[in-house]
């Protein structure tokens, strides 16, 4: 497996995630964060490439999904945090995987990523939303820095308050200077958000899908360590040249990868 290093503390490398897991140092990782195909049975494709996003049922997605977490949980620090990002027709049954997997007892936020845009339907409520599931391996004793948000209440007006499990962020518009052409490429506002709040300052974080690189972006961001793997040669290039340009923000003491 080949690494690209686009900074002293990022790597990344075309691999599948259950290969790449297999290499890492264990007990390296304090954040995993997987926002893997969601099993739409349909190939996702934009400008800059395109994946599969098929299987032939649930059961065979989440045979897959649960082969790469338990690749990868001897990676994982003791404390280690666990998010993974999936939608309505998984969600249920990635939840019941994570508690045979890890412990119903680790279970820590089923979080709501609310993103507004896009149509509607005359049958059913607008499906405006994705799944994060938070799960820690000690949740007594993991690291959470609670993000702030602005107040939304009367009273509260003008001040910020500590974020709920409901997080309101706009998906990325086809105007916006962010996008890269990635399909599902995740806005950097939510990886900011998630890289602070659940890995610790001197932490790594490992993203097994990474597609055009957000969470290793958010991560050279915020000074923590991060390592990125994607099946798609363009997603490499892609997530290569973000992170490299990425600039970390001030009062972040940088760490190096393992
Ligand atoms: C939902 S996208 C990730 C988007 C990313 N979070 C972003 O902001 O651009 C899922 C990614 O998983 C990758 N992928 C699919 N199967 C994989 C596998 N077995 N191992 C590693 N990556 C895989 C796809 O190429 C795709 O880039």
């Amino acid at each position: 497996m080949e690494w690209h290093t686009p900074t002293p503390r990022i790597r990344i490398a075309r691999a599948d995630w259950l290969d790449a897991a297999r290499t890492l140092d264990p007990g390296s990782v304090r954040l995993l964060y997987a926002d893997p195909p969601f099993n739409t049975g349909a190939r996702r494709s934009d400008r800059a490439g395109a994946f599969e996003d098929a299987w032939p049922t649930t059961a065979a997605y989440i045979q897959w999904l649960g082969e790469r977490l338990a690749a990868t949980l001897p990676a994982l620090a003791p404390a280690a945090n666990v998010l993974i990002h999936c939608d309505w027709r998984a969600s249920h049954r990635v939840r019941l995987l994570l508690d045979d997997l890890l412990g119903e007892d680790r279970f820590v936020n089923h979080l709501i990523w609310s993103y507004g845009l896009g149509g509607s339907s005359p049958r059913r409520f607008a499906r405006k939303h994705d799944d994060i599931l938070f799960y820690s391996l000690d949740p007594g004793d993991c690291y959470f820095d609670p993000p702030m948000v602005p107040a939304t209440s009367n009273r509260m007006k003008g001040r910020m308050k500590k974020a709920t499990d409901v997080i309101d962020i706009p998906s990325i518009n086809n105007m916006a200077a962010e996008r890269t052409g990635w399909p599902t490429q995740k806005p950097l506002a939510l990886l900011d958000l998630l890289v602070r709040a659940c890995c610790p300052p001197d932490g790594v974080v490992f993203d097994p899908c990474c597609g055009s690189g957000t969470t290793l972006v958010a991560a050279a961001r915020a000074g923590r360590a991060g390592i990125g793997v994607d099946m798609s040669p363009e997603a490499v290039e892609l997530a290569s040249s973000r992170a490299a340009s990425a600039q970390p923000e001030g009062g972040v003491t940088p760490v190096e990868t393992p």
